[in-house]
């Protein structure tokens, strides 16, 4: 028998990448991309995965998740939340700092790459991975050389505070961190001290006051106030999950040195009605606000401002979720909702395809500096996440992998669907079906490799 040339291919799809779009064959060799061309014969491969009536993507990178472990691993861990990431058709997580310990030391960053590689309580992680370090007052002597650990993504500031201990709110602590190390830094923006003001408009019981006691100038002040010490220190920043309409000029202004994300939530979500329909369940930080912001955030979509998408994955449990607010916690599971929801979004004509691609596969890649995935393209992982544009189906609580078991969007309908979840040449989830076990490997960044 012939000696076949690749281990496998990706055949009769349409492939969504830099080039366009049209109808290609992917060959696949040591799980790396080698060919994309009209037509790869069959015989060429050993395993040809067969993709007529559906399009493949670039493997989907969520680069927010909280996937809580070490610490409250009733909520969610890494085994559990990387199940839904690859059923929701995501290939890679970046996973935050806010567990217990703290990520903010090489050992913890050691015991989170361990826990990923199934050495520690279950068989580790469906995906690809890397994790943020926790910026702290106590530790930024420490982060340069943190930073450029195997498996980091980067350094994230809390300079508000929400889940977990983490927070660095005052200006010269966030100058101190930005002063130390030198890739992009993670920031959670939201202004601690008027925080801390807004407590007194949180109404007890009443969730349609969270973005009242959250306020949009909290929002406002520290993304202004981030912006310039940024500016000070040379520093490039990510500003996270971006809510207001408000910020969106500064941010264009300053896309130099700063990045931004938006996340699913806020554009699929709007206050007060899902405050009214899903009470705490619709809580999280910064919180969901009003249709002008929804439209202004649409709007920073269409333009060009945002760079990535991610799903700020937070679970919490049912029973958490049910407390009068505001003892209940903010966060919300959409690992694995993410995709078909911006898909549905794609259908219903509020962004292309080719711009979700933009936000969640080259958009990663490039404000991350990822060595070697987030495009389809020769040299490139061979990561893909393929989908079925005109499936339509409804996202259900029971279908959720998460450990929280819940979703905010249960009931949504949706039109598109992820069928298949490729890693490295391996195929790990195809029409909702789990292949294999646990596989997932540390993602390589430009800044950091190694061998
Ligand atoms: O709503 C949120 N939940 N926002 C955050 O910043 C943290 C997250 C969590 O970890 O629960």
């Amino acid at each position: 028998m012939a000696r076949t040339i690749y281990d496998l291919i990706i055949k009769n799809g349409v492939v969504v990448n830099h080039d366009g779009e049209g109808r290609r064959d992917v060959g696949v060799s040591g799980g790396v991309i080698v060919e994309i061309a009209a037509e790869i014969p069959a015989s060429a491969a050993d395993e040809t995965i067969e993709c007529g009536g559906l399009h493949v993507l670039p493997g989907v990178i969520d680069s927010q998740v909280h996937f809580r472990e070490p610490g409250p691993t009733h909520k969610e861990d890494l085994h559990t939340g990387s199940k839904a990431a690859v059923l929701g058709g995501v290939t890679a997580v970046f996973e935050m700092p806010n567990t217990n310990p703290l990520t903010v030391t090489a050992d913890a960053i050691e015991d989170k790459l361990a826990r990923a590689a199934g050495q520690v309580d279950h068989p580790g992680m469906y995906c690809d991975h890397a994790f943020y370090v926790g910026a702290t007052h106590g530790n930024p002597k420490d982060l340069a050389e943190l930073e450029q650990l195997p498996g980091v993504s980067g350094v994230k500031i809390f300079m508000g505070a929400s889940t977990g201990d983490l927070l660095v709110e005052d200006d010269d602590g966030v100058r101190e961190v930005l002063a130390h190390g030198r890739r992009r830094v993670a920031i959670h923006s939201e202004d601690e001290y008027l925080l801390r003001e807004g407590k007194g408009r949180a109404i007890a019981g009443d969730w349609r006051s969270h973005p009242e006691a959250r306020s949009v100038e909290a929002a406002v002040r520290c993304t202004d106030r981030l912006l310039r010490l940024a500016r000070q220190t040379g520093r490039r920043i990510h500003v996270l999950h971006i809510s207001t309409a408000d910020e969106i000029s500064m941010l264009a202004a300053n896309k130099d040195i700063a990045t931004c994300e938006i996340l699913p939530q806020h554009l699929t979500l709007e206050a007060p009605d899902c405050y009214e329909r899903l009470k705490g369940y619709a809580q999280m930080n910064p919180p969901i606000r009003d249709a002008r912001h929804r439209e202004g955030l649409w709007a920073a979509v269409r333009g060009g401002v945002f760079d990535v998408m991610g799903s700020d994955h937070a679970p919490h449990t049912k029973e958490e979720k049910e407390k009068p607010y505001p003892a209940s916690p903010s966060g919300m599971p959409g690992v694995q909702t993410t995709v078909p929801l911006m898909l549905t979004h794609v259908a219903e004509g509020r962004l292309t395809l080719q711009r979700f691609i933009d936000l969640m596969c080259h958009g990663p890649q490039r404000t991350f500096g990822i060595a070697n995935k987030g495009r389809l393209a020769r040299g490139f992982d061979a990561d893909f996440t393929i989908v079925d544009l005109k499936r339509a189906e409804t996202i259900t609580h029971a279908a959720q992998a998460t450990r929280s078991g819940w979703t905010p969007f249960d009931g949504f309908r949706t039109k598109g669907w992820p069928v298949g979840t490729i890693i490295r040449g391996r195929r790990v989830m195809w029409d909702g079906e789990l292949l294999g076990a646990p596989a997932g490997l540390p993602v390589r960044f430009q800044e950091t490799v190694t061998g």
